[in-house]
């Protein structure tokens, strides 16, 4: 039986443009806000067209210590240059850039996956301490 986990991909971002790339503190203050930024193709743009882009991103946390992670951010990027005049005709894309506020009472996990229309699932972590 195949489990999802199997085919969620990953690699080195600055090689594969869709491993999404998680930039905030290593460091946090337990308690006070902090900026999490995920970006999928940071380093190589990701194509960002009707046939082909980045869909979705989604963001957990996993507290150190705990065996549940917690869900803190879901996009969904709807504009791809659709158009009832043709694919990419359209006048606005979304890019596949986010950031997501949070504050949290212990360090831990922070993981992003991302989901290309063509490419599947693709998965990156980040460990932060408080
Ligand atoms: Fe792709």
């Amino acid at each position: 039986m195949n489990k999802l986990s199997e085919f969620v991909k990953t690699a080195d971002w600055k090689s594969e443009k869709h491993v999404p790339v998680i930039d905030c503190p290593e460091m946090v203050r337990a308690g006070e806000w902090f900026a999490i930024n995920v970006t999928v193709g940071k380093e190589i743009p990701h194509p960002n067209t009707t046939e082909h882009h980045i869909a979705w991103i989604a963001v957990h946390f996993l507290p150190a210590g705990s065996k549940t992670t917690v869900e803190i951010g879901r996009f969904e990027f709807s504009a791809h240059g659709q158009s009832p005049t043709g694919p990419n005709q359209g006048s606005i894309h979304t890019d596949s850039t986010v950031t997501v506020h949070a504050k949290a009472a212990a360090g831990g996990t922070i993981f992003a996956t991302a989901y290309c229309n063509i490419h599947g699932l693709w998965e990156a972590d980040k460990t932060i301490s408080a």
